[in-house]
């Protein structure tokens, strides 16, 4: 498996499990640990016996943001040319579910990381925010763009113009994030919920999640054009026929994603 400097990665049975680690500096997102999360969610969407990724961090933080001293000294040039924080665009690009679980704080890059993810499952000491206006600069990692699809244009203005925090009573009211449980369970219960996931169909999770986020990025008539053409794809699969007959004969389906 390869070797991380930034992040752990695990996995368990059908769930490959990303642990950003770089505590001292509250999982700040520097270059080294986009290329190595972006590296280990590649690497886990080509696995066929992964069904599942959970991406976590530490109970004080899920990521406090893109590294602030990494960026303080570039110039537009730079990040032009670097195409700085391009890597992470990659990761909406994965057929297979990613489940966030986020305890702690989830700011700026940090919480666009959470919202790169097909879910969110929160701690109950989750804390939300897109402080990037204090910085003098704006969110980069589609912040502006998925925090207001999440919870409407009032609330991401009100958390992008003033870079307040969002507690989690209130994400969770907003829609922001799915669950919320005790600080200390989260990452279990997002692995449990991952390992759901991972017993279906991979090739139908992968569509079903395919349909969901055409609702983000396209028309109603798209949309559904594109979920019925989906739909009609899981017949081509032995995955709906295993599917089926195991409810008519009354047993748990075998599905061997294909
Ligand atoms: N980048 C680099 N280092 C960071 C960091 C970040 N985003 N956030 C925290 N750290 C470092 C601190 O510098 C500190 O390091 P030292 O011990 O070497 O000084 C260490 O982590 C611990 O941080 P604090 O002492 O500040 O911890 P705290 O508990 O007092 O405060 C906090 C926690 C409120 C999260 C505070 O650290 C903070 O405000 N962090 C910055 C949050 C932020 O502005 N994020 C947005 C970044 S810009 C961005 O993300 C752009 C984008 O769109 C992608």
């Amino acid at each position: 498996m390869t070797e991380h400097q930034t992040i752990i990665v695990e996995t368990s049975g059908r769930v490959g499990i990303i642990t950003l680690n770089r505590p001292k500096a509250l999982n700040a997102l520097n270059t080294e640990l986009m290329n190595e999360v972006v590296g280990a969610v590649r690497e886990f969407d080509v696995d066929q016996g992964i069904g599942a990724i959970v991406i976590t961090g530490s109970e004080k933080a899920f990521a406090a943001g893109a590294d602030i001293k990494e960026m303080s000294s570039k110039s537009y040039a730079d990040v032009v040319n670097e195409q700085f924080f391009g890597a992470w665009d990659e990761l909406s690009r994965a057929r297979t579910p990613i489940i966030a679980a986020v305890t702690g704080y989830a700011l700026g890059g940090g919480c666009e990381l959470a919202m790169l993810c097909d879910t969110i499952i929160a701690g109950d000491n989750a804390v939300f925010g897109q402080p990037e206006i204090n910085l003098g600069v704006i969110p980069g990692i589609g912040g502006s763009q998925r925090l207001t699809r999440a919870v409407g244009k009032a609330k991401a203005m009100d958390m992008v113009l003033t870079g307040r925090q969002m507690k989690v009573d209130e994400a969770e009211r907003l829609g922001l994030v799915s669950r919320v449980v005790p600080k200390e369970d989260c990452r279990a219960a997002a692995i449990e919920v991952a390992e759901v996931i991972a017993s279906k169909s991979l090739i139908a999770s992968a569509a079903a999640k395919d349909a969901v986020n055409r609702a983000f990025e396209s028309s109603l008539v798209e949309g559904v054009r594109a979920e019925r053409a989906l739909f009609y794809s899981t017949f081509a699969t032995d995955d709906q026929t295993e599917g089926m007959a195991a409810f008519v004969e009354k047993r748990d389906p075998n599905f061997t994603h294909r």
